[in-house]
């Protein structure tokens, strides 16, 4: 059987040199106070098995990690539908990227990119009667964890500084592929990215898509075992924005990073794993945590691969 706390230990001990080669995203005032030398994993098993490492147990701000929360609402409710609006192409380009927009006239490449992001938020507000408490419900209910809840400083402090987003959301609006008002969808979106997880928490909470769509402590269906398949290509392909190819490469599994430092990824039918490091390379993702999943894939010897 594979000794997955020692694997986890030896990865810990190896990412150490990379400490004070990435920098903590500073974009987000709130954020760039975060201590950068955190350092957390957490693996849980379908089997049930739990092992962690590190700052593991503590809470930070999963930013785009939250994307798949909302992704995962949006295509229950709408279907295929969703992909009238948003496409299904990596983009190659920053997450936070304009011009594509504008040649691909409103049209987002995918929903990881903010752009498609905030289609995707659009699209939940006008099917939920309250979508920042429905996002915060559905994160509970899939995670088991009742307390999980939004940072209110990140928030607004990315609500204060957050001029790309809504050049996005306007450029959007503009072709009419946002229909709420454009204050809502960066209110509700600015919220989903200041949801406060750990990566035992964030680990459990993607264990429905290494499940074929069905959470697994409780046997509900989120997905079908179609879409679950679906949105593991896309966190696949488009997970790590202009890093998408080299994350394939190096690791080997589907994921989602997040500014605030956090990567979680997945392979279907074993496990789900979240790593925290709050250092980001150039690209928007975490330095020793890309190198950590790098790591695991190859000294357990597993991946989608
Ligand atoms: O919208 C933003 O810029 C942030 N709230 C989220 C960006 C993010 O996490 C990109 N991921 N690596």
């Amino acid at each position: 059987m594979t000794d997955y706390q020692h694997i986890l230990e030896s990865i810990r001990r190896d990412v150490q040199p990379l400490f004070g080669k990435g920098k903590v995203a500073s974009y987000i005032p709130a954020l760039k106070n975060t201590d950068p030398k955190k350092f957390g994993i957490a693996l849980e098993t379908l089997a049930g098995q739990e092992y962690s490492i590190g700052d593991a147990n503590e809470r930070f701000s999963i930013q785009s990690i939250s994307k798949v929360f909302t992704l995962t609402m949006a295509f229950a409710m709408v279907g295929e539908e969703l992909w009238k609006r948003v496409g299904l192409e990596p983009s190659g380009s920053a997450f936070n990227s304009l011009v594509q927009l504008e040649y691909e006239k409103g049209k987002p490449r995918n929903p990881f990119i903010n752009a498609g992001a905030l289609v995707v938020t659009d699209v939940l507000i006008q099917h939920l009667p309250d979508p920042k408490a429905d996002i915060l419900n559905f994160v509970r209910k899939i995670s088991g964890i009742s307390d999980i809840e939004y940072d209110l400083d990140i928030a607004r402090s990315e609500r204060e500084t957050g001029f790309t987003n809504t050049a996005l959301v306007n450029f959007l609006k503009s072709h009419g592929n946002i229909v709420s008002p454009i204050e809502q969808v960066l209110d509700v979106y600015f919220h989903q990215c200041a949801i406060m997880m750990s990566c035992r928490e964030l680990a459990k909470a993607f264990l429905y898509l290494a499940n074929h769509g069905v959470i697994p402590a409780t046997g509900e269906r989120i997905l079908t075992d179609s879409q679950a398949k679906r949105l593991n290509a896309v966190m696949m392909t488009c997970g790590f924005y202009d890093e998408a190819g080299e994350f394939a490469f190096r690791v080997g599994m589907p994921g989602k990073s997040g500014v605030g430092g956090g990567i979680v990824s997945v392979i279907p039918a074993l496990l789900a794993i979240a790593v925290w490091s709050p250092e980001l390379n150039e690209r928007g993702n975490s330095v020793a945590g890309v190198m950590a999943l790098e790591l695991f894939t190859t000294r357990t010897g597993r991946s989608i691969f």
